[in-house]
């Protein structure tokens, strides 16, 4: 990272909480667009465990959710050669940020936040404080790598404009110190919607088995789901914007054929939904299969996947402690270093 041509390339972090197996959704709407980012710019792809942990986690799951986190980002083809690939409570100075930067949040800001709002509404839920602090530790994900651009999804927005809010709070009080970041919105298919009910996104805990494709589908099970797919109640294969089903499946086409919506509709002009789902079928097991099989492969090597995480983590520790090193000086915390710039 870091290296080239002398010209400074943009930094890139996000992550994707490692609660589950990756679907399309994950994949088309995020993953897919990282990988792309690695061309142009220094990306850092981190698995937020510590994000995780604001609602009950079985402990053991966790760990192997973030393994497989590790394996998905791998397969779908992150580079760790280009990029830094890491667990966020591997690398100290996420917590110590979150708590600065918290102490500069007002509290109301953060009850106001639609994702906490909905969180706190499921009934019986635990509401830890760690609910109410996610967007903080999201916050000092960011701007503890000084990230220039940060992709998120549309759910992620506000949370976002909340690290904008805390940046400009923070350098107007201590001075420069705080690099502004901007959202990344990739271009179509940011998201991709349940394959049973279009109102809602794909979701990796949806309770309706045939909603969700994974990664790790069989060919079988992709075919299946597809085919059970909801549409519409016309007949021709049109997006009209309406959110229908058929929106969906033409957009999941387009992404994954890599062609304008328009172009799909006018392929199969005359085709029956049973044709267009099978072909869309036959190009989702053409892009998942190898994913799926490289998926597996890497599983079987944890050791493998834990260097990934090590060398992402050397690339990652340098540039946080900078920063909180940096924070640290900046609201008054006394050092005893002889290197640092404390002036008694
Ligand atoms: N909150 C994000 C999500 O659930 C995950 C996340 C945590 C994140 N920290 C981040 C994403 C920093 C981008 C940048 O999708």
């Amino acid at each position: 990272m870091g290296q080239g041509n002398g010209k400074k390339r943009p930094r890139v972090l996000t992550g994707m909480q490692p609660t589950a197996v990756v679907h399309l959704g994950n994949f088309l709407g995020a993953i897919r667009t990282w990988v792309a980012l690695q061309e142009d710019c220094d990306c850092l792809f981190f698995l937020p465990d510590m994000h995780a942990i604001t609602v009950p986690q079985d402990p053991n799951e966790l760990r192997t959710n973030t393994l497989a986190g590790v394996a998905a980002y791998l397969a779908c083809g992150i580079d760790p050669d280009r990029s830094a690939i890491f667990v966020q409570s591997q690398v100290w100075g996420h917590a110590e940020l979150a708590w600065t930067l918290g102490c500069h949040t007002p509290i109301g800001q953060l009850e106001r936040m639609t994702q906490f709002k909905d969180k706190a509404a499921r009934p019986g839920a635990f509401i830890g404080a760690g609910l109410l602090y996610y967007p903080v530790l999201m916050a000092a994900d960011i701007l503890l790598y000084d990230a220039d651009r940060v992709p998120v999804g549309d759910d992620q927005r506000q949370h976002l404009e909340l690290t904008r809010d805390l940046a400009e709070r923070f350098n107007a009080i201590h001075g420069p110190v705080l690099t502004m970041p901007e959202p990344y919105v990739a271009g179509n298919c940011s998201r991709v919607m349940s394959l049973q009910n279009p109102a809602v996104k794909m979701s990796k805990s949806d309770g309706n088995g045939l909603a969700t494709v994974f990664l790790t589908d069989s060919d079988e099970q992709i075919r299946k789901k597809f085919r059970a797919a909801v549409t519409d109640s016309k007949k021709e294969i049109r997006h009209r914007g309406d959110g229908s089903g058929v929106a969906n499946l033409l957009e999941i086409f387009s992404a994954l054929a890599g062609l304008p919506v328009a172009d799909v509709e006018k392929r199969h002009e005359t085709s029956s939904y049973g044709a267009f789902k099978d072909e869309l079928a036959d190009l989702a097991i053409a892009v998942l299969a190898p994913i799926r099989k490289k998926f597996f492969e890497l599983q079987k090597n944890p050791d493998h996947l834990l260097q990934v995480l090590e060398r992402g983590r050397e690339m990652a520790q340098p540039i946080a402690s900078a920063t909180v090193g940096r924070i640290n000086r900046a609201v008054g915390f006394l050092e005893l270093s002889k290197g640092g710039e404390t002036k008694l």
